[in-house]
């Protein structure tokens, strides 16, 4: 995009796309430490949002009323949306670009909200999951919680040298085990690897490059194992910054489809996921800075199941 623009602006400039493209790529995935501080500030001001977003959820408010609180505290902060909002109550969550954000949340349900703010264009991406009445159900907590793990699992290994690739294989692990414990996937792990059955429930990848667009570009390096359903196969390097956003969903469209279902018939429990239809889906998504040895995790809001309850009743 960048060198089309240059094209447009300098029509007789002579230079070699492709070099200038990969430079340019090279020079946006690193960021310095003023585009950092831009980062920081887009997560910190989305981050208060969504904690007010949580204080405003109740039943009987539309998720386009919700999407208006979190937007006025955007803007509160000087911030506009890196992206249109995904506000999604109960089994809207499993749709995974959803927008529409019309539909009135009800008692009893979660909702994903995947909001966002930029600054100077510079963009956060952050996704929280919690349950509008304040309280999560059994099965919804039981969910959310293997959904917690495989992130917090995610965070833990970002560090130079570890490939986006590597948190999808920790993530589909996670979140692998968890279903096979809840009995929603059956058989063994390597059965379940094999046949793929968690893309039914997991149709993601865990992260991508994030800078001046929320998915930013990056050099795709060669990386050892690659990993289904991912933008970026990256090997992170210091300063870099990314997404770890694992989720599950229960997508009705999948889930009821007779070919999957006949392929899938040892390895998914079908008859069980599909009562789980209403639950919808949950993604828990931060924005992590990678550091010399580690990470900084740039996002800021309660995800932690009683720190989420609490949160959300605040309101
Ligand atoms: N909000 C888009 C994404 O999470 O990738
Ligand atoms: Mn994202
Ligand atoms: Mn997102």
């Amino acid at each position: 995009k960048a060198v089309g623009r240059l094209y447009r602006l300098r029509p007789n400039l002579k230079f070699k796309a492709a070099p200038l493209a990969r430079g340019l790529k090279a020079v946006r995935a690193v960021k310095t430490d003023l585009e950092i501080a831009l980062m920081r500030r887009a997560a910190e001001a989305s981050s208060a949002a969504h904690v007010l977003a949580m204080a405003k959820a109740r039943p009987g408010l539309c998720e386009y009323q919700l999407q208006s609180f979190f937007e006025k505290e955007l803007l509160f902060h000087g911030l506009v949306p890196s992206y249109p909002p995904i506000v999604a109550a109960g089994s809207n969550a499993a749709v995974l670009h959803y927008f529409r954000n019309t539909a009135v949340m009800r008692s009893g349900q979660m909702l994903l909200l995947d909001a966002a703010g930029e600054c100077s264009g510079y963009a956060a991406d952050i996704t929280r999951t919690f349950p509008v009445g304040g309280r999560f159900t059994r099965r919804q907590r039981e969910i959310y919680e293997i959904v917690l793990e495989a992130q917090l699992a995610g965070i833990a290994q970002v560090r130079p040298g570890t490939t986006t690739d590597d948190l999808q294989f920790t993530a589909i692990e996670i979140l692998c085990r968890g279903l096979l414990r809840l009995g929603l996937l059956k058989g063994s792990l390597d059965e379940v690897l094999e046949r793929k059955s968690h893309t039914l429930f997991y149709p993601h990848g865990v992260s991508h490059m994030l800078g001046l667009d929320v998915h930013d570009v990056h050099l795709q390096d060669r990386v050892p194992r690659k990993a289904d359903r991912m933008r970026a196969h990256v090997i992170l390097r210091e300063n870099h910054v990314i997404t770890v956003e694992p989720g599950l969903y229960f997508i009705r469209a999948l889930l009821e489809n007779k070919k999957l279902q006949r392929r899938h018939a040892r390895t998914v429990n079908f008859a069980k996921a599909l009562d789980y239809l209403d639950l919808g889906g949950v993604r828990i998504e931060d924005d992590v800075r990678v550091t010399a040895r580690g990470s900084e995790v740039l996002s800021c809001v309660p995800k932690e199941v009683r720190e989420v309850e609490t949160a959300v009743r605040k309101g």
